[in-house]
C-alpha cells in the first residue's frame, strides 16, 4: 500500500474513533449530522423487508450463534417450497416489496429448491428477492442469480481476522470476504455488516469494521450489537461495551456518514437490547430500512440466534401493521417500489448479463 493511502486510513480511523468519543453537544451533533446524511441521500422512505426465516438448519459452530450446529436444544425445521410461497404472497399485501430470505448455512433446503423457490416468487410476485444462506461457491451464487435473485446479504462480522478465526471454526475471514467480492461479480446487490462488541473486540476493531464497509463499497449494511447466547460458548461473556451501550448508535451514525448511499436497516438486535424502541432510535440515527419479522408464528421461538429477539408470539400481520404505525409515528413514510440501490439497473452484470 502507498504511504498516502496507508496515512489516508489512519487518519480515517483516527476521526472515526474520535466521533465514537462524542458525548452531551458533540454526542447530539453527531446524530444530527447522521440523520441530515440519510435524509439527503435516502430521503424520508423507509422501506419495509420482512425476515422470513426459513431454514435454521445449519452446518456451522459459530460460537456467538444459537442455532451453531452443535447447539442440540434447536428444534431444526425447513419450510416446504408452498409454505414459503404463502409468505411472499401475504407480504406483497403489506407494503412489502422485498423479501429477505435468510437460513443457517449449509443445506436446509438444496440449491436446485431454492432457486426454484427464487423464480417462483420473482414470476408470482412483484417482490424483490434478497437471500442470505452464507458463504457458498461462486457456482451456486450465480446459479441463484439466473434465477433472478436480487440481493445478497453476508456480514463479514469483524475485520479483526484473528477475532474472526476464533468465532468461526469453519470460515476465515479471508474466505468471507472472497464470498463478497464474486457476489459483486455476479450483479447482484451486496450487503455485508458486523456485530458491535464481540468478545475481545476494541474500539480499533469498530473503526475498521466501519472503513471495511466503506472500502467494500457495499449496497447494503446491517450491523447490531453481539447479545450473548446462553446455549453457546459465549454464554457467559459480555458485550464488549456493555458498560457503555450508547455505543450501538454511535456506530450506526457514524456508519451511516462514512456510507452516505447505501441501504442501513434498523437491524432487530437494537429492538433486544433496547426493548421497544431501539430500532425507532435507529432510524432517527441513520438507519432507512426496517426488517420485520415474517416468519409465521409456528418457527419464530426456533430462530432464535440471540435471546430477547422481539416479536416472538406475534403474528406476520400483526408486525408488518405495527412496523407502518412506528414509521409513520416518526414522520417518515413508508417506502413504495422496490427500493433497490442506487444506480443498480445499469451496473455491469445487473440485468442478468454472465461474465465470462
Ligand atoms: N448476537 C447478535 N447478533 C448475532 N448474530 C448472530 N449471533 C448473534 C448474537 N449472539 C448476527 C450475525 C449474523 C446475523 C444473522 O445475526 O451478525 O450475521
Ligand atoms: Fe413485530 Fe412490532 S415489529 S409487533
Amino acid at each position: 500500500m502507498s504511504t498516502e493511502k496507508t496515512k489516508n486510513i489512519y487518519s480515517l480511523a483516527a476521526s472515526i474513533l474520535q466521533m465514537l468519543e462524542a458525548e452531551n453537544d458533540a454526542l447530539k451533533k453527531l446524530y444530527r449530522q447522521a440523520d441530515a446524511v440519510r435524509c439527503h441521500w435516502m430521503g424520508d422512505d423507509v422501506f419495509i423487508r420482512g425476515i422470513l426465516e426459513f431454514s435454521n438448519i445449519c452446518a456451522n459452530d459459530c460460537l456467538y450463534c444459537g442455532l451453531r450446529h452443535s447447539n442440540r436444544k434447536v428444534r431444526r425445521y425447513a419450510m416446504t417450497a408452498e409454505a414459503i410461497m404463502e409468505v411472499a404472497r401475504q407480504m406483497a399485501g403489506t407494503y412489502q416489496t422485498t423479501i429477505v430470505m435468510q437460513s443457517g448455512e449449509g443445506q436446509g433446503l438444496n440449491d436446485a429448491t431454492l432457486g426454484a423457490i427464487i423464480r417462483r416468487i420473482k414470476a408470482e410476485t412483484n417482490l424483490a428477492v434478497t437471500l442470505s444462506a452464507g458463504n457458498r461457491p461462486r457456482e451456486t451464487y450465480q446459479y441463484w442469480r439466473d434465477c433472478g435473485m436480487d440481493r445478497y446479504l453476508l456480514r463479514f462480522e469483524t475485520s479483526d481476522a484473528d477475532l474472526f478465526r476464533r468465532m468461526h471454526p469453519d470460515c476465515t475471514l479471508a474466505e468471507r470476504l472472497g464470498c463478497l467480492r464474486i457476489l459483486r461479480t455476479t450483479g447482484v446487490q451486496v450487503g455485508s455488516g458486523f456485530m458491535i462488541g464481540l468478545p475481545g473486540e476494541t474500539r480499533d476493531t469498530l473503526a475498521n469494521n466501519i472503513l471495511l464497509c466503506r472500502d467494500l463499497n457495499l449496497d447494503m449494511i446491517g450491523i447490531g450489537p453481539f447479545i450473548p447466547h446462553p446455549d453457546t460458548p459465549l454464554a457467559h461473556e459480555k458485550n464488549a461495551y456493555a458498560d457503555n451501550d450508547e455505543i450501538f448508535f454511535k456506530a450506526l451514525a457514524v456508519l451511516r456518514i462514512f456510507n452516505p448511499r447505501a441501504h442501513i436497516p434498523a437491524t432487530t438486535a437494537y429492538d433486544a437490547v433496547f426493548p421497544g424502541y431501539g430500532r425507532n432510535l435507529a432510524l432517527q440515527r441513520g438507519a432507512n430500512i426496517f426488517m420485520p419479522n415474517s416468519s409465521p408464528a409456528q418457527y419464530r421461538k426456533d430462530y432464535l440466534i440471540y435471546p430477547g429477539k422481539p416479536c416472538i408470539d406475534e403474528s406476520p400481520g400483526r408486525c408488518a401493521a405495527c412496523v407502518v404505525a412506528r414509521i409513520h409515528g416518526l414522520g417518515r413514510h413508508v417506502g413504495q417500489g422496490p427500493g433497490h440501490a442506487r444506480g443498480w439497473e445499469v451496473r455491469p452484470h445487473a440485468n442478468g448479463f454472465k461474465p465470462e
